[in-house]
């Protein structure tokens, strides 16, 4: 099967995801958790795709780790189509989704539709998430019917944040909770590949990712979902907001810039840089010869 699924250099596909998923029900102890990161940029895609992660996500959390914005609420297509096509240019095996941003995809279906096939046409996407459950299960549909996989979010949905009143965990109730199972559930019936499941408590996670057959990525939702995603900056300390306690940080870049451009500025300061090493010399000067000339 994987002969079919893979086109035999590693690429990650959407049916290597859901075959991946299948074959957990067979045999779970063989099951190889799905690794996501989100990557805005060249540099940031080819490390990561380098290192073997399987699924790249355009997120739209760019507008808060990248551009400063207080919320993902700001970010345009056109912005999330510039960054798409850098991180496309530096992914090859890695899955490649892009995250449709606020108001790309809430008011009219024929608009929501051309957004995301610019997405596929104009930046090489081959996925698109969206976030919402049950309110969604047109869209999605739509979506697949017209060949575009899409990979659901439910839970906390950023996108949200003013109707949820915050950043806030959610299902901790049994009615919100029971909600949420719907939606998930309604996720991976309109054809969803895979659905994020933000901020939830584990136990439903868990149970989330036992009732469906489409790989469940948590972030936020604990260690029993099918793979895990985290905004890059926050795994390599590149952020300046507090950051939430589920998102490790694995090194702190942001440290290792500042150290950095410190040296810098105290070196060029005190004449440290550049050295004769770093600099260029003129030909030896014929003799007699006055005048300086430049070194191609
Ligand atoms: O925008 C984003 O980065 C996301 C992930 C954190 C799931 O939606």
């Amino acid at each position: 099967m994987s002969v079919l699924h893979n086109s035999g250099n590693g690429k990650i596909t959407v049916p290597d995801l859901l075959q991946r998923k299948s074959q957990a029900a067979d045999s779970p102890s063989n099951f190889q958790k799905i690794t996501c990161l989100t990557a805005y940029d060249y540099p940031t895609a080819r490390l990561l795709d380098e290192a073997g992660v399987d699924l790249i996500l355009v997120g739209d959390s760019l507008g808060m780790v990248v551009l400063g914005h207080e919320s993902t609420l700001a970010v345009t297509v056109d912005e999330m189509l510039h960054h798409t096509r850098a991180v496309r240019r530096g992914t090859r095996r890695a899955l490649l989704v892009a995250d449709m941003p606020y108001g790309s995809y809430h008011a009219d279906m024929a608009d929501s539709l051309h957004n995301a096939m610019r997405f596929v046409k104009e930046a090489g996407a081959e996925a698109v998430k969206v976030e919402g459950g049950e309110r969604r299960l047109e869209l999605i549909s739509r979506l697949t019917e017209a060949e575009i996989p899409v990979m659901g979010h439910v839970g906390l949905t950023p996108q949200s944040v003013n109707a949820l009143g915050g950043y806030r965990v959610q299902g901790k109730t049994a009615d919100t909770a029971e909600r949420l199972m719907r939606d998930a559930r309604a996720v991976e019936a309109a054809g969803a590949f895979a659905v994020v499941l933000e901020a939830v408590p584990r136990e439903l996670a868990a149970e989330i990712t036992r009732e469906l057959r489409i790989p469940t990525i948590g972030i936020g939702a604990g260690p029993d979902c099918d793979g895990q995603i985290l905004v890059v900056h926050d795994l390599l300390g590149l952020t300046f907001n507090h950051t939430p306690k589920f998102a490790r940080q694995y090194a702190n870049i942001g440290e290792m810039i500042s150290h950095a451009v410190r040296q810098y500025c105290s070196d060029v300061g005190n004449g440290g840089f550049p050295s004769d090493a770093e600099s260029y010399h003129a030909p030896q000067m014929a003799k007699g010869r006055k005048t300086i000339f430049i070194a191609s």
